[in-house]
This record gives C-alpha cells, structure tokens and sequence, in this order.
C-alpha cells in the first residue's frame, strides 16, 4: 500500500504523542508509521480486531492494538467480538484461549511465542495427579495450552485466582502449573493447596535484595509485585497481584513513585498511560512475548501461514471451554 506524506506525517505525530514517553524520537516513529498504516487499513477491511498484552512492545499497543490488557480482560474481550478476525498479539495460550472463547472466529498469532509456565505441563501430568489426589479439585492458571484446559475443573487468572480458590466445593485444591503462585496462594487461603513445579522465568529471578534497595533509595515509592514472583518478594511489596490489579493500584493511588516487579511492557505501559508518575527500580523481559513484530503482524492480516491460525480438536475446544467458562461464572457471580 502507498501512503502520502501527510498521512505519513499524521501517523507519526499520532505515534509519536504516545511513544515519546519511552524513548521513541519522531523519525523512529516516521519509520514504523508505513506498517501501522497498512495494518490499521487492512483491520477495516477484513473486520479484524487486533487484542495485545500488556507486555507487548509499545508500537504494537498504540501502534495497531485495539484493546490492551491481562489474560482475564482480553479473554471477555476475545468471547464478545463481533470481527471476523482476531489478531491476538501475545503468547500462544492466549490465543488458544481467544479460539476456545470464540470458535466461529478465525483467531491468528503472529508468532509462535510459548510461555515457560504453559511448557511446563501436559495432559498426562493432570491425569496422574488426579489419581494420586483423588479428592482435590483441580484448578489450572490460564498460563497452560488448550489441552491441560480440557483436563482441569476450572480455570483461573492472576486478578481472580483466590476468588476461584474459595468458591470450589473442595477443601484440597491441585493448583497448577505455577509453583510460587501456588505457594502465594497457600499464604492466603485455609485450604490445601498441591502445586506443580511451573515457573516464570521472568518473575522467579526478581529477588527481596531488589525491593530492600528500592525501599532505601525510593523510601516513598509503592512497590508492587506479580503473583507470579517468588513469596519472599511477595512478603516485601506493598500490593501483589495481576498486571491489571497493578494498573488500578498506579491509577488509585496518590502517591507519586512506583515500583512494578514485571515485566517491562507493563512499566513501559505506566510511563506512557500515566506519564506525570514516576516508575522507578527495575523490570524484566519476556523473551517470549516480545516475539511479536509489527511486521509478522501485517503478514498474518494479509497471508497468514498455517502456523499463524489456531486450530483445535473438537474434543480439546469442548472441555477447555467448560473450565473456562466456569471461570468466568465464577468471577462474575
Ligand atoms: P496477567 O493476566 O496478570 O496479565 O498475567 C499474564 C502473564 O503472562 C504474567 O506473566
Ligand atoms: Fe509466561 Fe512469564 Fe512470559 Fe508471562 S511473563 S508469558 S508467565 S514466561
């Protein structure tokens, strides 16, 4: 597609309002401002819908994203949409997740991107824990592939995984994949909780040494962590809980200073989201989600390669879709 100059230049200011708080100049932006343009043009024409995490990179959340959030937001988001089309730019399981919520839409990745929580655990696991736990209830934290889904009672996210917790009739809960969710869990429920031995591999490596450091040089800044982070830095923050959980804590909050102990996506998103605060210490990335590319973003839209498009056995889309709508009954009730 060819763009005149003063679209180009529309686009760029356009980029450029949003991306100048984390470091993009005008002429970065004038560089990508010709694929945003054809991808945003090609959304319109296929009714497609582009949905994207909170730790995707900035130039594809306000580059061509139309809706940005946690797995719990773009899950509802994906089982509502009227597109055709659904371009999820994040990690495979939640595209999976897009395709179970909605079957009759056509539900694109751009890149193949795992996640090590989700690789950490297939059905047969499930299976054997079950037997060896024959009265638990099995819940399994939505970092898991549409398979484990099919296998477990109900499923859960970071903003409502206590919620489910509580409300599941047994009093002995398998809770998978995520081992130090668990154990974060295990802290704030009377009920028994069986982990598995999933981790993140970006939120296992932040350490209470970071957040003491924080606490000295920042002694005003809020600290606040993922669930997915270790119980001893969980013990030290001032807020634990979902990326969506810490969005509402940095809007509610009068304070002036943040510590966010995630990824950076999320960090960069409150830079740009809420730029009169200030974001202090260190993230860390997810070498997984920032797979996604702008570029693979439009060559799915226009072309998409097998790989691109989620397909799921029948069997696989009907038990995923009891546990997550469970999950969502759950919530919401
Ligand atoms: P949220 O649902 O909190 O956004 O978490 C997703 C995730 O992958 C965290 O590492
Ligand atoms: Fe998986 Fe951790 Fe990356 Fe989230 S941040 S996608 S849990 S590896």
């Amino acid at each position: 597609m060819n763009f005149d100059k003063r679209q180009i230049k529309a686009e760029t200011n356009r980029l450029h309002e949003k991306l100048q708080h984390v470091g993009w100049s005008e002429s970065d932006c004038e560089l990508i401002a010709p694929l945003t343009l054809e991808i945003n043009q090609l959304k319109k024409e296929k009714n497609a819908i582009i949905l994207a995490h909170s730790y995707q990179t900035p130039d594809v959340i306000y580059g061509v994203g139309d809706f940005v959030g946690d797995s719990y937001g773009l899950s509802k988001k994906a089982a509502e949409t009227k597109a055709d089309i659904i371009v999820f730019c994040s990690v495979h399981f939640m595209a999976e997740t897009a395709k179970i919520l909605n079957p009759k839409k056509t539900v694109l990745v751009p890149a193949l991107a795992g996640c090590s929580l989700s690789e950490s655990i297939i059905p047969e696991d499930i299976r054997g824990l079950r037997k060896r736990y024959p009265n638990a209830g099995v819940i399994c934290y939505v970092n898991t592939s549409a398979a484990v889904k099919a296998e477990c009672d109900v499923c859960c996210t970071s903003s409502n995984a206590l919620k489910i917790i509580e409300k599941m009739p047994q009093k002995e809960i398998i809770f998978l994949p995520d081992e130090l969710m668990a154990k974060n869990m295990q802290a704030l429920t009377k009920k028994r909780i069986i982990s598995w031995k999933g981790r993140c591999i970006v939120h296992e490596k932040f350490s209470p040494k970071t957040v003491d450091e924080v606490r000295k040089n920042h002694p005003n800044a809020k600290i606040l962590a993922h669930t997915e982070c270790t119980p001893a830095v969980i013990k030290k923050v001032d807020m634990a809980g979902g990326t969506e959980n810490m969005i509402s804590y940095v809007k509610r909050s009068k304070e002036h200073e943040f510590m966010l102990i995630t990824e950076c996506g999320l960090v960069e998103r409150m830079k740009v989201e809420y730029a009169d605060k200030k974001m202090v210490g260190s993230c860390s990335l997810c070498p997984y989600m920032k797979q996604i590319m702008l570029k693979d973003v439009l060559q799915a839209l226009k072309n998409p390669k097998k790989e691109q498009v989620i397909d799921l056995p029948e069997e696989v889309l009907k038990g995923a879709k009891k546990s997550l709508t469970r999950m969502m009954k759950m919530t919401e009730g």
